[in-house]
């Protein structure tokens, strides 16, 4: 069904950069009676419809959040599960990742993942580095806190060395020492399955982002979905401590023409 929010998403511009913590595979599975590696599996899919519409959107960067540093707190047998299915995922989407101009990024901490992992995303970023369709971030044994703290010690080395000086530390300088270094923050991030919380992604990249919560479960997450987030998205005025410049918008939330990125 074409809703007015489709009809704007497909007209205009899209998010230049959109996250999504695609969260509620369990429950969709726990709904249908089936385990909860059967709505990792749909989950999985709809990650692959995600990537393939944002291409034919335009948007120019999405990151994903696969696994928090926080999901160690699983039962072993949902991590084994969730790896195993990154690791087919990563063999199975490559070269339809390649072909379709995709450049694979991968955020979080390496050294807790098994060594074939490791050894599989590094080659899919050496393959796909060159691309420039759209640059998909995985988020990875990610957790934003972390990542913070790790670039407080790439910085705090710097200045040991000689090499910063502590008073050009400024938050240009802060993002370059993340591991989103070269992205633009997330204009968009979308949490699906009702929750309303940011559970550790993307701390520092999200302080003004546009956060859109959806009571879809992520498996049932389908193209209309990812354009009715566009849609409310534009729906937003975006004005980072600014004065807003229509006043009447807080009768009326009309779409924004000017607040694309
Ligand atoms: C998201 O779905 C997938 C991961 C966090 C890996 P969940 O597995 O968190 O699903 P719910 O929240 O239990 O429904
Ligand atoms: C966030 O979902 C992590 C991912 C989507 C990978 P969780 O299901 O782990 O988050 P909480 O525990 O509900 O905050
Ligand atoms: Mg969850």
């Amino acid at each position: 069904m074409e809703t007015a929010a489709t009809r704007q998403a497909t007209s205009l511009p899209p998010p230049r950069h959109i996250a999504i913590i695609m969260d509620g595979n369990g429950r969709w599975a726990a709904a249908r009676g089936l385990p909860r590696i059967a709505g990792h599996r749909r989950g999985a899919e709809a990650a692959r419809e995600t990537v393939r519409g944002c291409i034919e959107l335009g948007v120019e960067y999405l990151t994903l959040y696969v696994f928090s540093s926080e999901n160690w707190k699983r039962p072993v047998e949902e991590v084994r599960e969730l790896m195993g299915l990154l690791r087919r995922y990563l063999r199975r989407e490559l070269d339809s990742l390649a072909d379709a101009g995709v450049r694979l990024r991968v955020i979080g901490k390496r050294d807790g993942l098994d060594e074939d992992i490791r050894f599989l995303v590094s080659g899919a970023e050496a393959r796909t580095g060159a691309n420039r369709a759209l640059t998909l971030t995985v988020a990875l044994n990610y957790g934003g806190r972390a990542e913070i703290a790790a670039a407080a010690r790439a910085i705090a080395r710097g200045v040991e060395a000689g090499r910063i000086d502590p008073e050009r530390i400024d938050t240009a300088l802060f993002s370059a020492h993340l591991q989103t270094s070269g992205l633009p923050d997330p204009d968009l991030v979308i949490r699906t399955s009702g929750e309303r919380r940011l559970s550790n992604f993307l701390l520092w990249q999200c302080a003004y982002s546009e956060l859109v919560f959806t009571p879809v479960l992520w498996p049932d997450f389908d193209r209309a979905s990812l354009e009715d987030a566009i849609g409310e998205f534009r729906a937003r005025e975006r004005r980072y401590g600014g004065a807003s410049r229509s006043p009447a918008r807080w009768s009326t939330i009309r779409p924004s023409s000017g607040a694309t990125s």
